[in-house]
C-alpha cells in the first residue's frame, strides 16, 4: 500500500536491523485516516470471503482491526494478554512466548464470543517472529472454527512469521512487506 510506505519512509525510525518504530501514527500516537485507509483495505482483500468476525490481539491491532470490521459489517474481538483472575466466564487459552519482547503471555478469550461456525480474520499492526499470530490461530483451532486469512500493516519479511503462517496454508496479507532495513534504510518487497 502506497500510502502507508510513503508514511513509513516520512515518520518510521529504524533503530537497527529489526526493530522499526512507528509510534508518530502507529503504536503511541495513532493517524485515523490512515488507519482507517489500511482497515479498509484488509477489508477489501478478504471481502466476500464470509468472514463472520475480526480477531487481534491487544493492543496495537485493536485500532485496524475495528476499520476492518466495520468495513465487513462484522463485530471485531480483542483477543487479551492480560486476564482478570475473578473472570468467571469460561474461556479458550494459549500460552505464547513473543521473542521480539521476551515475554510469555496467555492469550485468552471468552468462549461465547467464538463458536465453530465463525470464520475468522486476524488483524495485527506487525508480523514479525509471527508468535502472536500462530497463537491467534490456535486458539481459533481449539474452538473449532475456521480461519479467512491475516491481514498485518508491517510485515518484517526478513523474520519467518509469514513463512510460519503460510505453511498452515494460511493467506497472509499485508500492506507494507521490509525486505531489508537499518538505521536509515528501509527497502520494501513488491511482488
Ligand atoms: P514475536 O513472534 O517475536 O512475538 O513477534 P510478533 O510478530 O508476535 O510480535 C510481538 C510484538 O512485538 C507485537 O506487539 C508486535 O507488534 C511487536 N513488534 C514486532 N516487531 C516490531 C517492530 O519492528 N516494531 C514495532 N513497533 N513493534 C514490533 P504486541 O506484543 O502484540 O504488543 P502491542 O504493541 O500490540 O501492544
Ligand atoms: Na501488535
Ligand atoms: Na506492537
Amino acid at each position: 500500500m502506497k500510502l502507508l510506505e510513503e508514511k513509513i519512509l516520512a515518520e518510521g525510525h529504524a533503530l537497527n536491523e529489526s526493530i522499526l518504530k512507528v509510534d508518530s501514527f502507529i503504536n503511541h500516537q495513532v493517524d485515523p485516516q490512515l488507519m482507517y485507509e489500511m482497515g479498509k483495505d484488509i477489508a477489501d482483500h478478504f471481502r466476500g470471503q464470509g468472514v463472520t468476525k475480526v480477531f487481534t490481539i491487544e493492543s496495537s491491532g485493536i485500532a485496524p482491526a475495528v476499520y476492518a470490521a466495520q468495513e465487513l459489517g462484522v463485530p471485531m474481538v480483542i483477543l487479551k494478554k492480560q486476564v482478570s483472575k475473578t473472570l468467571k466466564t469460561d474461556v479458550w487459552q494459549t500460552q505464547v512466548t513473543s521473542f521480539t519482547k521476551g515475554v510469555d503471555y496467555e492469550l485468552t478469550m471468552a468462549k461465547n464470543y467464538i463458536s465453530e461456525n465463525d470464520h475468522i480474520l486476524i488483524v495485527d499492526d506487525f508480523l514479525a517472529n509471527g508468535e502472536a499470530a500462530t497463537g491467534a490461530v490456535r486458539l481459533i483451532r481449539k474452538a473449532h472454527a475456521t480461519i479467512a486469512g491475516i491481514g498485518i500493516l508491517i510485515e518484517k519479511s526478513f523474520q519467518p512469521g509469514r513463512q510460519k503462517l503460510e505453511e498452515q496454508g494460511l493467506d497472509v496479507y499485508s500492506l507494507a512487506r521490509i525486505g531489508k532495513m537499518d538505521v536509515d534504510l528501509i527497502e520494501f518487497i513488491h511482488e
